[in-house]
């Protein structure tokens, strides 16, 4: 590869990064893949266990409600614990927890697979079904991580809800899940102060007609309300004896259900993507062993929350399928002081380590000190996640934390996704703030508003043009929001609402949503659910949200409000309205700017035009105003 001049600003691999890695030719690779594409597939399947083979790899008769292994049989909690504990695995550690606070915690395998035996024969014991929704919402505890092969072991469909939300984005997701079971911690910490996550969902619940039982874990401690009769603590239920049983995991078809995750989209309400067992563990399984390039010895970090697809992918799933070790850290990246991440790293021995650029900009204002009073020497691989990196951030991850020895693996993906799909490898020539190209055999491009391919370095939109394995496999509740939100701009193609350029060498650079959705810190939210938050609040009559770039965040939320009539304009109010989002929403939504308006420019239609909000922002040129109102 590296007898080809490429474009631009180019970090080849070392020798012995290409030696080491499991793919060490991306370009046969690819070739492979995409002469026999299902085969390619089918072989990675081959490598997990099933307790039926599959009759079809993959059936395209509906499109776009693809199936992958049709006929199979598996459980993807079995892939992620059995298969390990009956090998010399056993007693490898699976996960390495440590406390915001300082503690720690570890599991082997073994020991693992005993604590989601125990809980999963607590949630057979309340009568959770296959198919039943159970809705997890807690901080970065082990707990998590059970709870989430739990639901697996059994069948039931979890609906992690990101601890960081709030009262009514609970509420919401509880309620369109329909869940029958919510798993709470009393508690979370986050900076030092106690995030009272049971009082949050007692005010959710209150709405929340489906919910049977609520399962306690108890993490901080301090006094929570318990409603007879609905909730019970966990640690107390683990100790009877209907939980130490034996358990045998429920076989499953490759399409049943995984599980459901909620995410912004364009208009309304945040939609349900949902995963299913075969195909996903099969895409997450192998993406992880190539791009992370996962060994026996590694201890894999991500610094992701569960709460979100990456944590779900690469922080639970991807890692156990392939017999990792990973590490789960609970707090703040700079509690108690910038160093926290580093130090661990170091006390760890972290090999490879995994976040977002937000993360790495906010770290990398406490200056170089704070990191090179740690040893990171353990560290051979890095990656990038959420949101395109910029040049400078990926130069000082490159060369502050990884000693210019370490590749980034700056992985570009989607909750729908649910797996990396454009990823360097470690032997793969990188630039910093490119993804490079398509995992092999997925085939991506680049379109016009016509649907035709742009040129080299012209900006349009992406897409993906076949199915892959852990592709979302419908919206839970309202299948017809796939097909109009995904598959109709472009029939036959996946439409990811990025827009991106690809350059002289094939690369792909993300340049950012070109929807509704804002990421902030790289969560990802919707215009829509910022705006009902807003509105909901008694002095607001009409509001609009966007996205201005910031420094640290990548984007932040800028907020404009009509106010109800006679309600006056006062700096209090604005303060009420942003504290008012963050308990709605949650804090990661709270605007950064509240501006009053006497009114917000629509179109004919009624359509608040946030672009023509954003261009006075920015003070550029507002472009075409011919649908304006007035
Ligand atoms: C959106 C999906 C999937 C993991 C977390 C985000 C942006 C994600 C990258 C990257 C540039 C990225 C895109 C995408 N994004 N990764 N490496 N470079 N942009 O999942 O919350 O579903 O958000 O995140 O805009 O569409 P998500």
């Amino acid at each position: 590869m590296q007898e080809k001049k490429m474009t631009g600003e180019v970090y080849y691999p070392s020798q012995e990064a290409i030696d080491n890695a499991h793919i060490k030719n991306w370009d046969e690779l690819n070739q492979l893949a995409t002469e026999n594409y299902e085969g390619f597939w089918e072989e990675r399947a081959n490598e997990l266990h099933w307790y039926k083979k599959w009759d079809r790899v993959l059936n395209d008769d509906d499109k776009p409600f693809f199936k992958w292994f049709e006929g199979g049989k598996t459980n993807i909690a079995y892939n992620c614990l059995d298969t390990h504990v009956k090998t010399y695995r056993k007693n490898k550690l699976a996960l390495v927890w440590e406390g915001e606070s300082g503690e720690n915690r570890v599991f082997s395998y073994f020991a693992l697979r005993r604590e989601v035996r125990r809980f999963s024969n607590v949630l057979k014991s309340l009568g959770v079904k296959k198919g039943d929704r159970v809705t997890i919402y807690m901080g970065r505890v082990p707990e998590i991580v059970v709870a989430m092969l739990s639901c697996a072991s059994v069948g039931a469909i979890h609906s992690v809800v990101y601890g960081g939300f709030s009262v009514e984005a609970l509420n919401e997701r509880l309620d369109d899940s329909h869940s029958k079971v919510l798993i709470v911690a009393d508690g979370a910490y986050q900076r030092g102060k106690v995030i009272p996550l049971k009082e949050i969902a007692d005010e959710a619940l209150k709405r929340a007609a489906s919910v049977e039982h609520v399962l306690v874990v108890k993490r901080t401690g301090q006094p929570v309300n318990m409603e007879i009769g609905r909730d019970m603590w966990l640690h107390e239920l683990l100790n009877l004896p209907i939980a130490n049983q034996p358990f045998e995991m429920e076989e499953l078809d490759a399409e049943d259900p995984l599980f459901i995750l909620y995410t912004s989209g364009t208009t309304g309400k945040p939609k349900a993507i949902l995963h299913t067992h075969g195909g996903y563990m099969v895409g997450t399984y192998t993406t992880m062993k190539y791009v992370f390039d996962i060994k026996d010895e590694d201890r894999f970090w991500c610094t992701a929350d569960p709460g979100w697809v990456t944590g779900h992918s690469y922080l639970v799933y991807g890692p156990l399928l392939n017999g990792a070790t990973i590490f789960m850290y609970e707090g703040a990246p700079n509690f108690p002081y910038p160093n926290r991440w580093w130090s661990l790293i170091e006390r760890w021995g972290i090999n490879i380590f995994y976040t977002a650029p937000t993360a790495l900009r906010g770290l990398m204002r406490f200056g170089d000190a704070w990191v090179n009073r740690h040893d990171l020497s353990s560290l051979r691989l890095l990656g990038s996640v959420g949101e395109p990196i910029n040049p400078e951030a990926w130069k000082w991850f490159h060369k502050v934390i990884g000693k210019e020895k370490c590749p980034i693996m700056d992985t570009w993906w989607q909750t729908e996704t649910g797996m990396f799909m454009i990823t360097p490898m470690p032997s793969v020539p990188l630039k910093p703030g490119s993804g490079t190209r398509p995992f092999p055999g997925i085939i991506m491009d680049i379109l016009d508003e016509e649907g035709n391919s742009v040129k080299p370095n012209e900006e349009g939109f992406l897409v993906i043009k076949n199915p892959w394995p852990a592709m979302v496999r419908t919206i839970f509740n309202d299948p017809n929001r796939l097909v109009e939100q995904y598959w109709t701009k472009y029939p036959g193609y996946y439409m990811t609402g990025d827009s991106a350029r690809r350059d002289d060498d094939g690369y792909i650079w993300i340049i950012g949503r070109v929807d509704d959705v804002i990421k902030v810190s790289g969560y990802r939210l919707g215009t829509a659910e910022i705006e009902s938050a807003l509105v909901s609040h008694p002095a607001v009559a009409e509001a609009a949200a966007i996205g201005m770039p910031h420094e640290v965040k990548g984007n932040s939320i800028y907020a404009y409000v009509m106010l109800k009539q006679g309600v006056e304009k006062t700096e209090k109010l604005i303060d009420d309205l942003r504290q008012h989002v963050s308990h709605e929403v949650g804090p990661i939504a709270k605007p950064e700017k509240i501006e009053f308006m006497d009114s917000l420019p629509k179109t004919r239609s009624g359509k608040i035009m946030r672009r023509v909000l954003k261009a006075k922002e920015l003070g550029v040129d507002p472009g075409n105003l011919s649908t304006l109102e007035e």
